[in-house]
């Protein structure tokens, strides 16, 4: 077996070159920013091979366990074979149940798999679109409270997934999905810990999975949600999020709008910074575009929060 192999092809690495690098000189688009083993825009999965130490750091113990990565930080010394996170191993046909609007740009569909579809809340999938092209998208649902898969979808004017669903999307339309990828869920050795979600525009989707499954799970620390958007058109499930509150004493619900004064203003990034007092005893999930993302991680980090204690899920545009 070749030092590097992506899928089932072969990759040149030359010696101390780490698999980013690797991948890239050989023209493979590898999603990737810091370079520098802190985002973790740049995971991957080993399938074959020893994983070096210093690839997982600041890994959670699922992540690690699932043989994920870190390209640009991992130099291999032994034969490693590895696919993206995303590679599909097989696909489940889905008939769309219905399509709603939370807000004035955000779609909520649900899907009703023709075969049972195991997953855990806050997982992603991929979304197929019948001309071929997939999106993935995180899994709002959850498993043991509906049948159905939930995604929360925000419109892009000039998105390809975003017109298929907006424009020419019915009721009864049947797609394909492949999945459940992704760590992003509850852990239950997370129990005791102050539980820290936060979510920008559609990044809530994943946690109200999350949140659900944490509760249902006998969470026993606090839970703070931390929703942001734009505007106030931005927020949506604030009165189920609200009535959560009501029967859940231990769980806040921190909406934050940006521009805006008052119980639902101010900037996402700014209120979990400082809002966080402790951030080294929080387990936290951050979700939404790599720009916030990479920013509260590296606010939190910066206060004391440990890496492995931090699971992000970041929107990346398809490549
Ligand atoms: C793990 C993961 C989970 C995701 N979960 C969700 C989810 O739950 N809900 C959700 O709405 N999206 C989610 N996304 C993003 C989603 O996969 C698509 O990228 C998004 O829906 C746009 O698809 P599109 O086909 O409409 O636009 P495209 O045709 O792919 O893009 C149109 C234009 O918009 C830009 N663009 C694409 N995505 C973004 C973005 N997020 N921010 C800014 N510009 C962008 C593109 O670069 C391009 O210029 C997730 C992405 C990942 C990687
Ligand atoms: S690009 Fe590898 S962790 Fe950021």
């Amino acid at each position: 077996m070749a030092l590097l192999t992506f899928g089932e092809t072969p990759v040149a690495i030359a010696p101390g070159e780490n698999v980013l690098s690797a991948l890239l000189a050989a023209g493979i688009d590898a999603p990737h920013s810091c370079r520098a083993g802190f985002c973790q825009t740049c995971l991957h999965r080993a399938v074959e091979g020893e994983i070096p130490a210093a690839a997982q750091q600041g890994l959670t113990d699922a992540q690690k366990a699932q043989g994920y990565f870190m390209a640009c930080v991992c130099v291999p010394e032994n034969p490693l074979k590895i696919v993206r996170v995303s590679d599909a191993p097989a696909e489940t046909g889905v008939v769309v149940q219905a399509i709603d609007r939370l807000s004035p740009t955000v779609v909520r569909l649900r899907l009703e798999p023709n075969v049972s579809f195991s997953y855990r809340p806050g997982q992603f999938l991929a979304l197929k679109a019948p001309d071929g092209f997939a999106r993935n998208y995180s899994i709002a649902s959850h498993p043991e409270e509906q049948s159905f898969l939930e995604l929360h979808i925000r419109l892009l004017s000039n998105g390809r997934m975003s017109e298929l669903i907006s424009e020419r999307l019915s009721p009864g339309d049947r797609l394909d999905i492949s999945g459940p990828f992704g760590t992003c869920f509850y852990d239950d050795s997370d129990r005791d810990r102050p539980l820290v979600l936060v979510g920008a525009g559609t990044g809530l989707a994943p946690l109200w999975g999350v949140l659900r499954d944490a509760l249902r799970r006998g969470h026993n620390g606090p839970i703070r949600l931390y929703h942001g958007a734009l505007d106030r058109w931005g927020l949506y499930l604030v009165d189920e999020l609200r009535a959560l509150t009501e029967e859940h004493a231990h769980f806040s619900y921190i909406p934050c709008v940006r521009g805006e004064i008052g119980p639902a203003g101010g900037d996402l990034e700014a209120a979990v910074i400082e809002g966080e007092r402790q951030p080294d005893l929080s387990s936290f999930f951050l979700c939404g575009g790599d720009g916030l993302v990479g920013r509260v991680k590296r606010g939190l980090f910066l206060k004391g929060a440990k890496l492995q204690r931090i699971r992000a899920d970041i929107f990346l545009p398809a490549p």
